[in-house]
């Protein structure tokens, strides 16, 4: 059956490129529906890596079509570096990418104001919430408005006064965005070629019984609506943004696959009950690499938050989840899950009745016994060593779904199907 939706299950960076870049083997089309350049998806192939932020990890795979949803804001420099990078790299995109007509556009100028306005929730830069809000206010520019350039000419313009009378630029910053416009405008002339009805192709190939795979970027909890606002993104990673983002139904949405890191980070300001600030957080860090693929940010550290992860698999009703980066946990002595909060001196088990006040939480962890051998070399999961399959155990029954797949390391073969 058509479409599986594949779903970051926490803050983002769960390693979902390398999950749809596994799971798309069995698909025609792979398609995002959020979000727009803050995403950075790492993908590992023969020792090459690919970070791909706006193009959907299927254009590793030969033949595959790439569809660029209108629910994500696009931006035409960041694109056309990103093609740049595949061609370099040898990858035939010509006649793979379609680009809704419908898209928002990210300008220069959402850049700057997200520069000059997201200190506070520590955004990527990528001009993501002022181009979201432009689409909230009607006054955004869409991929159809780059095939006409008066109304594009006029919008710049207006747009350009408008920064200025709220942020004061000063004449270099001014000069600066003036050539930034004129990159814009000739990379604007190259996505337009892309552009398309995707909410056809989409649907036609749905009714054709083709098979469809949706790509997530950033995660549940930074979920404009269900995710720990005011730190989050401004879009929809959730499964209810597949269908608004891509114009495709509910029910042709026939499997949903959590992505869930073995233990928890975040990139960005905001709490983070499991955070840890000590030896184990430092150790998460330098194991697992754990830089932002989009800023190249420290993420913050901390253990698997089963309360966050048993709300993100309810919200969405995963079918399934993938657990990635075991192996990172390898040589950890013990191994912690937080599995309720005290809050007020009360036991709380529901994310969804402390997220308005998740930084006054305090995790109760449960403690498991770490299994101190490599696993990043296994073949299959029964080699897995009884403590990691008890740790795995234990997240299923927290979460209450079942996990089908664990990774223990970024290449194509470091994957084990349970
Ligand atoms: P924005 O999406 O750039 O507006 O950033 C809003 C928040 O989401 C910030 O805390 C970012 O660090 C976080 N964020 C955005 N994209 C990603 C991602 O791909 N991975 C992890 N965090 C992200």
């Amino acid at each position: 059956m058509p479409v599986t939706a594949i779903i970051g299950g926490q803050w983002g960076d769960e390693g979902k490129g390398k999950i749809v870049d596994l799971l798309c083997e069995k698909a025609e089309i792979v398609a995002r529906y959020q979000g727009g350049a803050n995403a950075g998806h790492t993908v590992k192939v023969d020792g090459e890596t690919y970070i791909l932020h706006q193009v959907p990890s299927g254009i590793l795979h030969k033949n595959r079509l790439c569809v660029l949803g209108h629910g994500m804001v696009i931006d035409p420099v960041a694109l056309c570096e990103e093609i740049d990078m595949l061609e370099g790299l040898g990858i035939d995109h010509k006649g793979r990418i379609q680009i809704s007509y419908s898209a928002h556009i990210v300008s220069p100028i959402h850049k700057l104001m997200d520069l000059a306005t997201g200190q506070m929730v520590g955004t990527t830069g990528r001009g993501i919430g002022p181009a979201y809000s432009d689409k909230a206010m009607r006054i955004s520019l869409r991929g159809f408005d780059l095939l006409n350039s008066e109304k594009l000419g006029r919008y710049l313009g207006e747009r350009m006064r408008l920064l200025n009378d709220q942020f004061k630029i000063d004449k270099e910053a001014l000069a600066k965005l003036a050539e930034d416009v004129d990159i814009f405008l000739k990379a604007a002339e190259r996505m337009v070629t892309m552009l398309s009805d995707t909410v056809a192709t989409l649907l036609d190939a749905i009714r054709a019984d083709r098979n469809v795979m949706v790509e997530g970027a950033q995660g549940v909890l930074l979920d404009l609506d269900l995710g720990t606002y005011p730190f989050v993104t401004s879009s929809h990673p959730t499964v209810g943004g597949v269908c608004t983002g891509l114009g495709i139904p509910a029910n042709s949405i026939t499997r949903v696959v959590g992505i869930f890191k073995a233990y928890l980070t975040r990139v960005g300001e905001g709490p983070f009950p499991t955070e840890l600030m000590n030896e184990d957080g430092a150790k998460l860090q330098d194991v697992g690499q754990e830089f932002g693929a989009t800023t190249g940010r420290k993420r913050r550290c901390g253990w698997f938050d089963a309360v966050a992860a048993r709300y993100s698999c309810r919200v969405n009703g995963f079918n399934d989840m993938v657990i990635t980066k075991l192996d990172v946990l390898d040589e950890f002595e013990t191994i912690k899950v937080c599995t309720a909060y005290e809050v007020d001196g009360r036991r709380i088990e529901s994310f969804s009745s402390v997220i308005h006040k998740l930084g006054d939480v305090k995790p109760i962890f449960r403690e498991f016994p770490g299994w101190k051998t490599t696993t990043s070399n296994l073949t299959s999961a029964d080699q897995l060593p009884s403590e990691a399959i008890a740790y795995i155990k234990a997240l299923e029954d927290f979460t209450e779904t079942r996990v089908s797949t664990v990774s223990v390391g970024p290449e194509r073969n470091q994957i084990l199907s349970l």
